[in-house]
């Protein structure tokens, strides 16, 4: 409830313990991409209430996070929001809808309530992504499921970032993979609610 635009990148870097962060209702355009990097303890973000029209690419690194509230910020869907949707798509279930008054845990998850604010405000998470580069052949992280391919302007682009995305897709695999591990590691030490 500030008016801040943006937080330095190493600003979190000295208190690794952090359980929760809240930078809720500011003017927040942009994040630093290695905001939460090291926080492992970290279990709520709060950043509704924003004029975020994107996250950056591997924000939420490998985190856990059971508690995020991402909605009422504009968030602009065109290709560059295919690493959130790809995340809303994993963690549905940590996705909140703040509500006044109420605990995380009397909350029910709604990551509906992530819409973009173009493309018809549909929910970030069915963002058709069409026309957007395809990824390599076919092991890609992120799901083309629309993607038709008869646009010549888009297959220009594909042919000439075809290079790039291999190299994002081996680095995606490894986090997505080292992800999953840290999923089954901590599950069996949860409370069956969390
Ligand atoms: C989820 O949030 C949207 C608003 O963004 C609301 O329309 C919908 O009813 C909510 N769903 C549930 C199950 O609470």
């Amino acid at each position: 409830g500030n008016k801040l635009k943006t937080v330095p990148p190493g600003l979190l870097t000295p208190t690794p313990e952090l359980k929760k962060l809240n930078l809720a209702e500011n003017r927040m355009t942009d994040l630093p991409s290695g905001l939460l990097a090291g926080l492992s303890s970290l279990d709520t973000l709060y950043l509704q209430h924003n004029s975020l029209q994107t996250i950056p690419e591997g924000f939420f690194g490998d985190l856990l996070l059971p508690f995020v509230f991402l909605h009422s910020n504009p968030w602009f869907c065109s290709c560059e929001i295919l690493y959130f949707r790809h995340w809303l798509q994993n963690n549905p279930n940590s996705v909140y809808l703040w509500k006044e008054g109420e605990d995380n845990k009397a909350m029910t998850p709604n990551v509906t309530s992530v819409r973009c604010a173009n493309s018809n405000k549909v929910p970030v998470y069915e963002f058709p992504a069409k026309d957007c580069p395809i990824h390599g052949d076919g092991d890609a992280i992120y799901d083309y499921d629309d993607y038709r391919g008869e646009d010549t302007e888009s297959n220009k682009v594909r042919a000439t970032s075809t290079v790039v995305t291999t190299a994002l897709i081996t680095h995606w695999g490894l986090l997505y993979s080292q992800s999953t591990a840290s999923i089954d590691s901590q599950m069996s030490s949860l409370h069956p609610v969390q």
